[in-house]
C-alpha cells in the first residue's frame, strides 16, 4: 500500500526513531509499504518517519528499481566507518521542490538487520552513501535542511513556513 508521505513540520520526522523490536508481521507489511512507496515517488530512499512510524528502518535503491538487486532494506541500521567529504544537491521526499549542496562523507559502511534478521553490513560510496547517510539523519530527526547553514537554511525554512500558511504544503 502506497502511504502518504509526511512533509518537513510534522512532528515524527524531528524526533528520533525507536529501535525494531522484533521482525513483526506489521514490521513486514509496513516495510512492503515503504519499498511501494518510495518506487511511485520515485525516490532513491524513504525512512520509516517519513510514513508516519518512528522506527528505525529505511529502504534504499539509488537504480530506482532498475537493478534487480538494487533494493536495500536495513532494520537498526548503525554505521561502522565513515570517512572523506563529499558535496552534492541533495533533496528529500518530505522537503518537496527543495534542493541544497549537503557536506557528507565520501565512504560508509554501514550494519543492520535486513528484513529477516540477517546481519548485514554495506561498503558504499558516492550516491549510495550519500543515500544511507540521508537516511539514518532521518531516524535521528534530521533532515538535510537542518544540515544548512545560515542563509541557505532560513530561505528555505521560510518558503516552507509561507508555503504552510498558504495551505499548499
Ligand atoms: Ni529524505
Amino acid at each position: 500500500m502506497i502511504r502518504p508521505i509526511l512533509k518537513y513540520g510534522e512532528g515524527v520526522l524531528h524526533e528520533k526513531a525507536r529501535p525494531v523490536e522484533a521482525l513483526t508481521p506489521e514490521i513486514d507489511t509496513l516495510i512492503n509499504d515503504m519499498i511501494e512507496t518510495m518506487y511511485a515517488a520515485p525516490g532513491v530512499g524513504l525512512a520509516a518517519p517519513q510514513v508516519g512510524e518512528a522506527l528505525r528502518i529505511f529502504v534504499v535503491d539509488i537504480s530506482v528499481g532498475q537493478d534487480p538487486n538494487g533494493l536495500i532494506v536495513l532494520v537498526n541500521p548503525e554505521f561502522v566507518e565513515r570517512d572523506g567529504m563529499q558535496l552534492e544537491d541533495e533533496g528529500c521526499l518530505s522537503v518537496p521542490t527543495f534542493n541544497a549542496t549537503v557536506v557528507r562523507p565520501a565512504r560508509a559502511v554501514i550494519k543492520g538487520l535486513d528484513r529477516q534478521g540477517a546481519e548485514q553490513r554495506h561498503e558504499a560510496t558516492g550516491l549510495l552513501a550519500r543515500a544511507f547517510q540521508h537516511e539514518m539523519d532521518h531516524l535521528d530527526g534530521t533532515l538535510f535542511v537542518d544540515r544548512l547553514r545560515g542563509i541557505k537554511r532560513d530561505l528555505i525554512v521560510r518558503k516552507i513556513r509561507k508555503l504552510t500558511r498558504a495551505g499548499r504544503w
